[in-house]
């Protein structure tokens, strides 16, 4: 299947960069961070305008809690403003706020305005940002595992019943369609724990550029390339006209 034309569904971006981004402007990495969050408004906004159902964003992975302290803090901090100050906007241009990854660890006033960004935008209709934060592959398909393996223990499934849609259906990101592209900014090529079951048959787009630079222009070139792409899931290439 070409992807021709075709707006993605489900665009995930790994915002990556912005501690070097910070550094090489002799800034400390927290002006990094900062300066991503508008290039997270521009991205939002740019994709509003093309039609994209469904944006996730890697903001914060289990991995990143080995970073000082201090930095730990301020993303922690970060989140909490951009949540006071873009939720009301993001909620009046019809954005559903998801997030994702384990809540459980994260501090109790936090995870009442996750709650609460969440409840306030659930029947908005124009783009659902999915926000992974304290968010973890691998530990999101052990949960699920997990719970797969307590229906079993109490009967309510046999385990040769067990199908993908069970496994789907116990992932955070259920029910919003697979990953179709995938862009990572920062030139670092790897997934870095992110969206692994849900990016089996996404397009992995790298751009050098840090995540603090990306902006419409980016967005719009990456999805032009996905375009160019042809899709075959494991099918033969479609023959031309
Ligand atoms: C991405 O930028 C933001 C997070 C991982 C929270 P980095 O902080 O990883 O920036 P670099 O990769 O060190 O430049
Ligand atoms: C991935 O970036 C996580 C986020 C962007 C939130 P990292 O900077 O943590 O990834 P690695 O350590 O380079 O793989
Ligand atoms: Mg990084």
């Amino acid at each position: 299947m070409s992807s021709q034309n075709h707006i993605p569904r489900h665009v995930a971006i790994i915002m990556d960069g912005n501690g070097r981004w910070a550094s090489e402007r002799g800034l400390p990495r927290s002006a990094g961070h900062k300066a991503g969050i508008d290039a997270l408004r521009r991205a939002v906004t740019c994709a509003q305008d093309m039609d994209v159902e469904c944006l996730t964003i890697y903001s914060f992975s289990t991995e990143n809690w080995s970073r000082p302290k201090a930095e730990v803090a301020f993303l922690l901090a970060l989140l909490k403003r951009f949540i006071r100050q873009d939720v009301a906007d993001l909620h009046s241009k019809g954005v559903r706020i998801r997030v994702i990854g384990a809540r459980e660890d994260l501090e109790p006033s936090l995870v009442r305005m996750l709650n609460d960004a969440e409840q306030l935008t659930e029947a908005n209709t124009q783009l659902t940002l999915v926000v992974a934060f304290n968010y973890g592959s691998q530990q999101e398909i052990l949960r699920a595992t997990q719970k797969l393996a307590h229906d079993v223990a109490a009967g309510r499934l046999a385990p040769n019943d067990i199908t993908m849609a069970h496994i789907e259906a116990n992932l955070e990101t259920a029910p919003m369609p697979p990953v179709d592209l995938l862009i990572r900014t920062g030139g670092e090529e790897r997934i870095s724990n992110f969206l692994l079951w849900q990016c089996a048959y996404a397009e992995f787009i790298f751009l050098r550029q840090y995540w603090p630079d990306f902006d419409a222009v980016l967005f719009e070139k990456a999805v032009a390339t996905y375009q160019s792409r042809e899709r075959r899931f494991g099918g033969l290439k479609a023959k031309s006209a």
